[in-house]
């Protein structure tokens, strides 16, 4: 019988197949341990010399690392892992003989690892932290599809800017200028209008000159946008939403959580609702921290960031922007119009914001009133200013950046191993 090691549970006592790589192994004179993974999990086989034979037994031995084999044996309980089985190998077949396989048990260093970033990914850590994403996204169609919302997908290549022009992709398209998508908010806001509730899940891409471990050029965004919701219905819809994704990787990635050593005590804190601060209280907390030259209209930092997240052991929605420092749609206070109703999402222990959201502008005079102030061009935008012209309605939205999530909930340092191939500032390769 065939099968994975994330199926063996079904197969305790009984005898199975399966297609694997040895990951590492260790040996004494009688007995060899060997390491396998198949993509599924991982697990440890055990050859007895006594029972395959001394030849069997030295070939077992000889086995390199990253050696693709089948590997016939018994499925038995093993209540020392906290994977619990372990097969008792009756023999084995080599597929493939790894020679000099460059990521050897030793520490490496990061620019080395990200050269061998295709064989970095089979690595427990590197496959946990993929486990993780997969499953923050699994948790995101599985919220909102239950919550009434449609997936639409906004184009990549766009004719104009959403969120400023200085992080720009520029590209040719054809005789045209056109860019890579920095977010599909824009046309999202099209949708909501069509569809009531939507989300999209896709590639976004920022030329930005940071090398931070919070940015990536090439990142994926989740980007709800509902219509008839105003700025606080979206910030309740946001604390749900990243509560359930908790919620699911702690459910679901127990042992990849371990693997990451991930400490989950903070992570069982994570339930709406969230603190709320506004950004005036904000630069009050800043300078009692010492923060003493921040500056009201400044923007914060990612130090800023962190120091406010560490009055809270929740996220925290920083609300209330002023208007100078934020994007051109979001919908001024009515009664304080030099801020705006938008909020920053900001993760604990120190992942920076994980969310930016806000309530659109949508009044027609008000949003030709700030094409004129950011001089956007009327040619590129005009289909943004028709969705005010026809059954305009107030609604809101938000963007969620996978990797900062990933990161914050795998407990890694820096964002450019949550994601399968980083796009980085000096790197495009692998
Ligand atoms: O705050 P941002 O720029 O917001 C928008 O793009 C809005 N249009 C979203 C919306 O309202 N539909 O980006 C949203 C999130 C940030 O909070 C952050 O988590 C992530 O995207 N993000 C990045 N992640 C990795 N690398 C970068 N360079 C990122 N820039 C933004
Ligand atoms: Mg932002």
């Amino acid at each position: 019988m065939k099968t994975t090691i994330s199926e063996v549970s079904k197969y305790a006592g009984q005898e199975v197949t399966i297609g694997a790589w040895l990951s590492n192994k260790r040996s004494s004179g009688k007995i060899a341990f060997l390491q396998l993974r198949d993509g599924t999990g991982f697990m440890q086989g055990v050859i007895v010399k006594a029972e395959l034979g001394e030849e069997k037994f030295q070939e077992a031995k000889a086995l390199t690392q990253e050696t693709s084999l089948y590997v016939t044996g018994t499925i038995v309980e093993d209540t020392r892992s906290s994977f619990g089985y372990e097969m008792q190998v009756k023999d084995f077949e080599i597929i493939h003989e790894a020679v000099d396989y460059p990521i050897t048990p030793k520490e490496h260093g990061t620019e080395f690892l990200m050269d061998h970033r295709h064989l970095w990914l089979r690595s427990r850590k590197q496959h946990a932290v993929m486990k993780v994403r997969n499953e923050i996204i699994r948790a995101t169609y599985e919220f909102f599809n239950d919550n009434g919302y449609t997936k639409i997908d906004p184009p990549i290549l766009t004719g104009a800017s959403a969120e400023g022009t200085t992080e720009l992709f520029h590209t040719k398209y054809f005789d045209e200028d056109a860019f890579l998508s920095q977010s599909g908010q824009l046309y999202m806001e099209a949708a909501a209008m069509a569809f009531g509730k939507v989300f999209s899940f896709g590639p976004t891409f920022r030329a930005e000159k940071s090398k931070t471990r919070r940015h990536l050029i090439e990142f994926w965004m989740i980007e709800p946008e509902m219509a008839f919701m105003d700025h606080e219905d979206s910030l309740q819809v946001q604390e749900q939403y990243v509560s359930h994704i908790v919620e699911s990787v702690l459910e679901n990635c127990k042992l990849d959580l371990e693997a990451l050593g991930r400490d989950t005590t903070a992570l069982e804190k994570i339930k709406a609702p969230f603190p709320r601060i506004s950004y005036d209280k904000a630069i009050d907390l800043l300078k009692e921290k010492g923060f003493n030259d921040i500056e009201w209209g400044e923007d914060f930092g990612a130090p800023h960031e962190t120091a406010i997240a560490e009055s809270f052991d929740k996220p925290v929605f920083i609300t209330n922007y002023p208007a100078e420092i934020k994007a051109f749609y979001m919908k001024p206070d009515p009664d304080r119009p030099e801020v705006v109703l938008c909020a920053d999402l900001i993760a604990p222990e120190g992942y920076g914001e994980i969310i930016g959201g806000s309530q659109r502008i949508d009044d027609l005079a008000l949003m030709k009133q700030r094409y004129d102030e950011h001089e956007l061009s009327g040619d590129a935008y005009q289909w943004y200013l028709q969705l005010r012209e026809y059954g305009s309605v107030p609604h809101s939205g938000f963007g969620l950046g996978l990797e900062r999530t990933v990161a914050w909930l795998s407990g890694v340092e820096h964002v450019r191993e949550t994601i399968p191939f980083p796009r980085l500032l000096n790197r495009l390769y692998p």
